[in-house]
């Protein structure tokens, strides 16, 4: 896809300062919604941080910007065929300045690597930001998975 980058979006691994950080953003009344993250703590965060190391099924990193972390992204529940892309980016301000575009290609990129046949992102119909990006992208509505949430799938 064609774009002029607004910003410059690092990719990183996944580490502790921006597990740090992701403790925060997901405490954001906004983005826990909008993620629809359950309730955690930071005990069982710090276990499933632990457990990435040994999992296949996950692959998470970390937007940097400016030394500092702004961003997760990454694909769960990764099969043979496909994965579910997540992401969000923390802190706000860098809304619409193409660092989702960025994060996007490269868990594109690292998908094809894998061999995977397609993606999807589970995402809220209200949420017009992520609807706007996957389809940007060429992902299509598949399905509806509940009332208020769709699946979407990007094919290679
Ligand atoms: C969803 C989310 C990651 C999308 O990020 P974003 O910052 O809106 O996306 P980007 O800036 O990378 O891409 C979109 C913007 O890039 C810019 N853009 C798009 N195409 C462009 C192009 N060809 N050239 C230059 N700029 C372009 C536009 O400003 C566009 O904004 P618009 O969609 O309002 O028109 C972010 O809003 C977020 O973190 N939301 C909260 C968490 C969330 O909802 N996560 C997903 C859960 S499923």
């Amino acid at each position: 896809m064609e774009y002029r980058k607004l910003m410059e979006v690092e990719f990183r691994e996944f580490d502790r300062e921006a597990l740090e950080k992701s403790w925060k953003w997901l405490n954001d009344p906004q983005l826990k919604s909008l993620t629809m993250t359950p309730d955690f703590d930071q005990e069982s965060q710090e276990k499933w941080f632990e457990g990435l190391k040994t999992r296949t099924d996950y692959h998470l990193k970390a937007g940097w910007y400016n030394g500092a972390p702004i961003a997760v992204y990454g694909l769960k529940h990764i099969t043979g065929t496909d994965g579910e892309v997540f992401g969000y980016i923390g802190e706000k301000e860098l809304w619409g300045k193409t660092a989702a575009i960025q994060m996007m290609q490269d868990i594109i990129d690292y998908a094809k690597s894998r061999n995977l046949e397609s993606l999807y992102c589970i995402t809220l119909k209200e949420n017009k930001r992520t609807y706007r990006l996957c389809s940007r992208f060429g992902f299509e509505t598949e399905k509806e998975v509940t009332d208020d949430t769709i699946l979407m799938r990007l094919r290679f």
